[in-house]
């Protein structure tokens, strides 16, 4: 009997490997049968299922095993799908929900007649990123990590570039880096926010904004000589930037009160 019944059972695993239109079917049961969907319809189509799964993996940046039980070198047919072991698949359904949540507030807004919504999604935060962290973020986690060594900043900056450049899990624009370097250095740190500004200037030769914020810092720090040639530098890049050459002007006249006291005096 249990013999008999294992011989059956033998026969049909041999006759669906011979047959692809039936392993195709066997394969997509977890998509056409699901088990265990407490946030998406039940009613969901075996499509769309398959494309919100593949959605998931994209915006994150993971393959399935990420928060489902199974390995990928294995065939998707020996998953459990509806297990609900692992952490990131919990997680997942409260960001269907929160997704839910912000989509109608935003679809909910009176824009007037006519006005098409923008569709929040996964990617629209995740952009290729387990955790959606700015790269200024990251960048901040990794100086406090590293006790304030801005070396190791400016070591990470590069490798993420290295890595991600042209993709866009990460902005690699002037201002995510500038935008740290000001933070640095309003929090008493503006040698460190000089070496960050230096590093990036060498990926954005043609910036004007990073040599104006690197004189703005230098003025502070009282190096003036050092803040004139950078305004200058800003100013030859970019001949119109009206506050630069209001800052030139005032920090020539520090220098030029500096260097002739007599005059400061008599003045
Ligand atoms: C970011 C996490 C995440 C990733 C990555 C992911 N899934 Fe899912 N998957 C879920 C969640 C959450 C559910 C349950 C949704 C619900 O409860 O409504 C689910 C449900 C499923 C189900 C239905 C299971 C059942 O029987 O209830 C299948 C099948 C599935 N996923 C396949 C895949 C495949 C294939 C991939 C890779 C292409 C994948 N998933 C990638 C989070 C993920
Ligand atoms: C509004 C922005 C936003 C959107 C939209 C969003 N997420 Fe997230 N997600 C986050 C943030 C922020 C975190 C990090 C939470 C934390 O610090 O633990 C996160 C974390 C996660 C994690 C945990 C990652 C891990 O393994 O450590 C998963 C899984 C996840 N999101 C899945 C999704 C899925 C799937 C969608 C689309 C249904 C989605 N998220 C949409 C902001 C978002």
């Amino acid at each position: 009997m249990h013999r008999r019944s294992f011989h059956i059972c033998s026969l049909i695993c041999v006759v669906m490997a011979l047959t692809s239109v039936s392993v195709n079917a066997q394969q997509r049961t977890f998509f056409s049968d699901p088990k265990n969907l407490q946030v998406l319809p039940g009613d969901i189509s075996p499509s769309e299922l398959d494309s919100q799964m593949r959605r998931f993996k994209l915006a994150l940046g993971v393959e399935c095993s990420h928060c489902h039980v199974g390995s990928d070198d294995r065939r998707l047919s020996d998953f459990d799908f509806p297990s609900d072991a692992k952490e990131p698949k919990r997680v997942a359904r409260e960001m269907l929900k929160m997704l839910a949540v912000i989509n109608s507030t935003v679809s909910s807004i009176d824009r007037g007649p006519g006005h098409q919504a923008v569709e929040v999604a996964c990617v629209t935060c995740h952009r290729g990123n387990v955790r959606p962290l700015m790269i200024k973020d990251l960048l901040a986690a990794t100086y406090a990590e590293h006790d304030g060594d801005i070396g190791a900043v400016i070591a990470k900056y590069r490798a993420l570039r290295d890595e991600n450049y042209g993709g866009f899990a990460f902005d690699f624009g002037e201002f995510p880096v500038s935008g740290l370097a000001f933070t640095l250095n309003s929090q008493g740190q503006p040698e460190d926010a000089i070496k960050l500004q230096k590093m990036n200037m060498e990926y954005h030769p043609d910036s004007p904004n990073i040599p104006s914020g690197m004189g703005f810092i230098y003025r502070e720090t009282g190096q003036l000589e050092l803040a004139a040639d950078a305004f200058r530098k800003s100013l030859e890049i970019d001949p119109k930037g009206r506050w630069v050459a209001r800052q030139l002007v005032e920090v020539e006249k520090l220098l030029a009160d500096r260097t002739s006291p007599d005059r400061a005096l008599s003045e």
